[in-house]
């Protein structure tokens, strides 16, 4: 549904394309200054999401599973402790707030932070048009210089009419995007772990049995998704192939920990390229290709416990490689080869989950007339500043503002939630230092609704 302007008359100073928590941050940092700041030196923001509604990770809300960040870095804490959009605030809410401390816990259920996001971005629906994608943006010249950008949008795979929006700043907050092997194409019997729980819930309404699951990866959401399959189907062996001898316990121990911090993204942006890749070398096991401690305990005390009982459900196919994957009429048929001998089985199975992780969707190709005015370093990566601007050619006065997709500028937080509160607070006072002097008048800023 439309909500937002697109007349000729309107133009954004901010306009954001995906409405995950990044973008919904920022968002909140701009309705909270515009609800103090003389009306001159508010800001016209809108955002364009392309889900049906807010959702964060909807295929991987297990029931269990619990965030891998404090829930003090949250939405809005870290900017501002005191702003009501807070996670306490939300369970205050909810009248949950003594329960949640009873649990003593920093590290909330999933589910529930995604409830917590959910509310957020509900009490600012006006800022938001969801149900739309944005398919291009171009650049807009006015006497030789970039001022604007028109953003294209319109439902998702739909071919109805575009909507078009003009801008002075763009926000690109397009999140992560599940990654297959190449040549993989997904199916009803093999598909990636972000679609988890409604392909299980389908499988598990058709009644169709799953004798046998194959799981692909040694990552958080390999293992989760090891654990919840093993869950849901009582009957089924679970074999999980990877190529570490065994999964590895992610590093959140407090001096690792402080690479998140925001003074680490200061010296992360100023150091140099083999500096930032060490760094980034040394600390990626806070992040990738490892898994919560407590999952991995759990998952080998039922194997052992399995084992006691002469049960075993989960099989792990360690220091091993999937080589190939053929169609069955009901199911798939994989051969996994043992690294250190070269052996080969092969597993008929109901399910195989590659659980193969993500990649930053970056700029994309329908952004291309705007990557084509911004600047590259030799490695051909976007040059970002460190407000998350990134550097344009000559005479382009027109903003692009990166919310992810900057691990090479900006360290590991890139991608995650632990500096989202701050770097939306960075975003705004970079957006306020561009604006344009005087500041234009016009109908009330913020006020999108049509
Ligand atoms: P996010 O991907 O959440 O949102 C991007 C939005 O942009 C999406 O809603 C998408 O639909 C929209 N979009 C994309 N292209 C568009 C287009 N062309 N037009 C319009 N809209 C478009 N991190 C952490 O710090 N702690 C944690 O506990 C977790 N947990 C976690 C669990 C799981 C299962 C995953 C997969 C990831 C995490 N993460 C995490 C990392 C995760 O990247 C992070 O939590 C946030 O999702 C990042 O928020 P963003 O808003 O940047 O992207």
């Amino acid at each position: 549904m439309t909500t937002l302007h697109s007349g000729p008359d309107t133009v954004y100073d901010v306009l954001g394309i995906g409405f995950g928590p990044s973008n919904l941050a920022l968002a909140i940092a701009v309705h909270e200054h515009n609800a103090t700041a003389p009306e001159g030196e508010r800001l016209r923001a809108g955002f364009v999401e392309r889900q049906a509604g807010f959702g964060w990770h909807r295929g991987m809300l297990i029931d269990d599973a619990t965030m891998q960040v404090s829930f003090l870095k949250d939405l809005v804490t870290m900017r501002d402790p005191t702003s009501d959009f807070s996670f306490l605030c939300f369970l205050r809410e909810q009248d949950r707030l003594v329960d949640f401390l009873n649990q003593k816990t920093l590290f909330p259920l999933r589910v529930e932070f995604h409830d917590y996001f959910a509310w957020a971005a509900a009490r600012l629906a006006h800022l938001v048009e969801y149900g739309s994608e944005v398919v291009a943006v171009r650049p807009v010249v006015e006497d030789g210089e970039v001022r604007w950008f028109d953003v294209v949008s319109r439902a998702p795979g739909g071919d109805g009419e575009p909507t078009v929006r003009r801008t002075r700043t763009l926000v690109v907050a397009t999140g992560l995007e599940p990654h297959l092997p190449p040549g993989v194409v997904p199916s009803g019997h093999a598909w990636h772990n972000s679609e988890l729980l409604p392909r299980v819930a389908e499988r598990v309404r058709s009644g169709e049995p799953v004798r046998r699951a194959v799981v692909l990866g040694a990552g958080q959401s390999a293992a989760e998704t090891v654990d919840y399959l093993h869950r849901s189907f009582p009957e089924a062996e679970i074999c999980s192939v990877f190529a570490k001898y065994g999964y590895t316990p992610a590093d959140d121990s407090p001096f690792a920990n402080r690479i998140f911090d925001p003074e680490a993204v200061d010296l992360f942006h100023g150091a140099p390229p083999a500096v930032k890749q060490a760094l980034h070398d040394y600390h990626r096991s806070t992040n990738y290709s490892v898994v919560d401690l407590d999952l991995i305990e759990s998952l080998s005390r039922t194997m052992y416990r399995e084992k006691v009982q002469g049960t075993q459900r989960i099989r792990m196919l360690n220091v091993s490689r999937l080589r190939e994957v053929t169609r069955r009429p009901d199911g798939v048929r994989v051969t996994v080869e043992f690294l250190p001998t070269g052996e080969e089985q092969v597993l008929d199975a109901d399910l195989l989950v590659y659980a193969t992780g993500y990649r930053p969707r970056g700029m994309g190709d329908n952004l291309g007339e705007v990557a084509k005015v911004c600047l590259r370093d030799d490695e051909d990566a976007l040059r970002v500043g460190r407000d998350h601007r990134v550097e344009t050619v000559a005479h382009v006065s027109a903003g692009v503002y990166l919310q992810g997709g900057t691990e090479h500028t900006h360290g590991l937080t890139s991608t995650l939630l632990s500096t989202t509160a701050v770097r939306s607070g960075e975003i705004l006072t970079s957006l306020l230092a561009h604006r344009p002097v005087p500041a234009p008048t016009g109908p009330a800023a913020e006020h999108a609704s049509a």
